[in-house]
């Protein structure tokens, strides 16, 4: 058997997706019970309590095959939002909404924009996809660079993503300079707005992507239920978008993409918007508390609108490893020197303040 001749030879320069680390794992490497896991972005509570009380409703109805459409959950968004529902499709994650657009729209050849470091998934679907991968790095202050985003945009761009707060830096784009970005990028291009953390942002110049959206020009606006909602684990997130894009994406995907237990948690969690204004406050604040031990700590750091902080480290596999040894589990980027600090509860905060003063005092300095 060749597998050599069977399986895409594209392949052998792809990598698999790295999850962060799990709880369990380190339990076990660091001999600790209390494990902080802040490496994937996660909420540290659970679901909303409407929304377990509903999904443990559905449990005997597993039986049945869910919406295929996922229309209740479509109707409540469209409405959330105030487009037609032919505007909103639900995906098994955000994740899967972004390799359906480009599984819908690149040809072989095609360029994709995305900012690098961003979030990892742009690069996979365009490879994925023969897509040509044209990241274009942060600038001063780890922040998107629109202008050289703009200046790489050719006539053979499909894709832009735009990655608002970007993962892992946690930083913004303003409104001002988006709007700037707008105007002049051309109209063959996709825009593909990715707002995960949206939830958590406080600053009031972020430009909300919905402002922008009109159905007829080509952006996608993307958000998910998996950051401050906690359904991470239930894999549910939609885009809105013009029907054309909805049509075609509804062409490719599985049938029955999104699970019932998903579908139904993402709909009751949708009612209340005072635990998501409680989980945007408490996140600033745990985010403002650990700035200051970050500079008491003389650890340089990035200021951040999403639920993790972006810190400066010359030694991120020493310190990365350092931590983990206290039961605090961040995310490495292999040699970027880096690390993405996660916001867990007000009791993750503190035994990571304590680890971080505990390798300062192992390394020096982190
Ligand atoms: C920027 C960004 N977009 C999309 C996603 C995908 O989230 P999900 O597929 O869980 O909706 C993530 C997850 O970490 C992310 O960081």
């Amino acid at each position: 058997m060749s597998w050599d001749k069977l399986i895409r030879a594209d392949l052998a320069e792809m990598q698999p997706y790295a999850p962060g680390l799990r709880g369990s794992q380190v339990r076990e490497r660091s001999g600790k019970d209390v494990i902080s896991k802040l490496s994937s972005n996660e909420h540290p509570d659970g679901p909303f309590p409407r929304a377990i009380e509903a999904m443990r409703a559905i449990l005997p109805h597993l039986n049945r095959y869910p919406d295929g459409a996922s229309m209740a959950l479509a109707e409540k968004l469209a409405a959330r939002y105030s487009v037609p529902v032919g505007q909103i499709a639900v995906g098994s994650g955000s994740n899967e909404l972004i390799r359906l657009i480009a599984e819908v729209t690149l040809r072989p050849g095609d360029e994709v924009v995305y900012a690098w470091p961003s979030f990892v998934v742009y690069p996979m679907v365009t490879n994925i996809f023969h897509g040509t991968c044209v990241p274009v790095p942060l600038a001063e202050g780890d922040v998107h660079d629109l202008d050289a985003m703009l200046a790489a945009v050719t006539e053979k761009t499909r894709i832009v993503f735009l990655c608002n707060p970007n993962n892992p830096t946690g930083t913004i784009y303003r409104r001002a300079e988006f709007e700037r970005f707008l105007e002049r990028l051309p109209e063959h291009v996709l825009l593909v707005l990715d707002e995960a953390y949206i939830e958590f942002v406080c600053d009031p110049e972020f430009p909300d992507g919905m402002r922008y959206f009109n159905g007829t020009r080509p952006i996608a606006v993307l958000r998910t239920f998996s950051k401050i909602y906690s359904l991470a684990g239930a894999r549910v997130g939609y885009a809105i978008a013009p029907e054309p894009l909805v049509q075609a994406i509804a062409k490719v995907r599985e049938p029955f993409n999104v699970n019932m237990i998903a579908q139904i948690g993402a709909y009751y969690s949708l009612d209340d918007d005072a635990e998501v204004a409680r989980r945007r406050k408490e996140n600033q604040e745990q985010k403002t508390y650990l700035y200051g031990c970050f500079d008491r700590l003389g650890i340089s750091w990035v200021p951040s609108e999403a639920n993790f902080v972006w810190i400066k480290t010359e030694k991120p596999v020493e310190v990365f490893e350092a931590l983990l040894q206290e039961g605090i589990i961040v995310r490495g980027f292999g040699k970027t020197p880096a690390l993405r600090v996660g916001i867990g509860t007000p009791d993750d905060t503190k035994r990571t303040i304590a680890a971080f003063e505990a390798v300062v005092a192992q390394l020096g300095s982190v």
